[in-house]
């Protein structure tokens, strides 16, 4: 028996509203507040999934929601037993001596209901779901559980008519991702009799549009011999911005509607690898603090959508959660008879970068505060490879992170 876990996400259209206020130091991601309690576990996992890939596909653009990631996997480990239980939770980054596993659950159910709060002024969503083929006997506990902690749904479907039944798990996500993930199954080849999805449909939004009349053809410096037209998006503001003095590259944060922040970071040219291997929790804790309100930028971003599909089969392994897909892998939990076999951790996410919120309600407008004491301007152009890191930072989770290496 075939199980597939798919986490599917989507982030759409950074348009509209982005609030720029100078926040209050509460960037603690190393802190264990009650609502940050997974945030060391899922900010390390997260930096060392996107090493693996990026050292995975050199050249290509990355783009994955490792905190869904993380979610799903917890989700599944509802199902697990004995060493492979402990595998992946240790895996995904917990120390089973510090933290109860039951501990972990809930600490997840709470995250999920906090970014569902979030959600309410970010136009998110994120949920899972569970479709089982009818003739597939699960445990109520692990039905029980899952709606619990992951406010999960789960539904019986027909999988030996897998033209059907793929249709209708296509038809929900697209449903539940506001028609922007559709046909999720196009790259799946074998039918499986269970399969849990994960996703997220996350639209930020921009305080200032950008101005579609500023937006022009410029250059995008791949390499060193390599330049590709893009459409350059231009804005003219105070921001905050930092040249940072330890690793070489420039950065930008912006704050969007709600608690999402965005890290825009520039590495300097040829200092891509240097800069993604000195990305942790201690990074980004140094860049919040040091972050300011500086002196105005004339920000050049390109129009351009980033996306990642991924089989993670291979990077889990080599994260040490690898059991999984073997014939060890001990997925008792889930049902009592029969052996089921995990075959595919499919992860989809795509980002679309623009200029402006054809959704932006006057209501949502906060008007930034500006306190810029310097006068004179930087230029920042987002014209060779670049970085782009999403966080909620009330819980610090990692709802995205990005890397921008060509125009595809
Ligand atoms: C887990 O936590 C315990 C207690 O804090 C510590 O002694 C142990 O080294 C930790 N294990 C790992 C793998 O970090
Ligand atoms: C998707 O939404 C449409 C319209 O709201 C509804 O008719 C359809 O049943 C939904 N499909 C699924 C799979 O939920
Ligand atoms: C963009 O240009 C068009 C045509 O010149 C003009 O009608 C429109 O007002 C401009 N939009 C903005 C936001 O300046
Ligand atoms: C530059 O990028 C192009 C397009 O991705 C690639 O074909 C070429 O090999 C790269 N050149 C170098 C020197 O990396
Ligand atoms: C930040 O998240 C918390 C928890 O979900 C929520 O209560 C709060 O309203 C959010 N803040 C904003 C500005 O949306
Ligand atoms: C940020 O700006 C404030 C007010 O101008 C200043 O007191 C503070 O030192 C600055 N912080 C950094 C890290 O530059
Ligand atoms: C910024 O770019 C503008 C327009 O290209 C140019 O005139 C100006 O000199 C640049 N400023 C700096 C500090 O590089």
């Amino acid at each position: 028996m075939l199980l597939v876990l798919y986490t599917c996400l989507l982030w759409l259209s950074t348009s509209g509203l982005w609030t720029i206020q100078a926040e209050h130091s509460s960037a603690d991601v190393n802190a264990k507040n009650h609502h940050r309690g997974l945030a060391p576990a899922n900010v390390d996992f997260a930096f060392s999934l996107y090493k693996h890939l990026v050292a995975l596909t050199p050249d290509k653009n990355i783009f994955i929601s490792p905190v869904s990631i993380s979610m799903a996997l917890a989700m599944l480990s509802l199902g697990t037993w004995g060493h492979t239980r402990t595998q992946l939770l240790q895996g995904l980054g917990f120390n089973l001596t510090e933290m109860a596993e039951a501990e972990i659950h809930q600490s997840f159910q709470h995250l999920h209901h906090l970014l569902e709060e979030s959600a309410t002024s970010l136009e998110m969503t994120m949920g899972n779901a569970l479709f089982f083929d009818h003739s597939l006997e699960l445990l109520e506990t692990f039905l029980t559980d899952m709606r619990h902690f992951y406010d999960s749904e789960a539904l019986a479907t027909d999988f030996q008519e897998w033209d059907r039944a793929s249709r209708q798990i296509n038809e929900y996500v697209q449903n539940k991702t506001q028609g922007k993930i559709v046909n999720l199954f196009s790259e799946l080849n074998s039918p499986a009799n269970l399969i849990l999805i994960n996703y997220i449909f996350f639209k930020g939004t921009w305080t200032q549009p950008f101005d579609p009349n500023s937006t022009r053809e410029e250059n995008f410096y791949v390499n060193e011999t390599t330049v590709m037209k893009v459409p350059m998006m231009f804005q003219s503001r105070p921001l905050r911005y930092l040249r940072d003095s330890e690793l070489p590259c420039q950065l930008l944060q912006l704050n969007y509607v709600g608690n999402g922040t965005i890290f825009f970071i520039l590495p300097d040219q040829g200092k891509m690898d240097t800069v993604i291997n000195a990305l942790s929790r201690d990074t980004i804790q140094r860049w919040s603090n040091s972050l300011n309100i500086s002196s105005r930028v004339n920000l050049y971003i390109p129009k351009v959508s980033i996306s990642g599909a991924y089989d993670l089969r291979h990077v889990l392994a080599e994260l040490g959660i690898g059991d999984l897909f073997t014939s060890n892998a001990d997925f008792s939990g889930i049902i009592q008879e029969g052996q089921l076999r995990l075959s595919k951790v499919v992860h989809k996410a795509v980002l679309q970068l623009d200029e402006e919120g054809v959704q932006a309600s006057a209501s949502r407008v906060v008007t930034p505060y500006l306190t810029s004491s310097q006068s004179f301007t930087i230029n920042v152009s987002f014209n060779r490879p670049f970085l782009i890191l999403v966080f909620d930072h009330f819980t610090w989770s990692s709802l995205f992170l990005g890397k921008f290496v060509k125009p595809t």
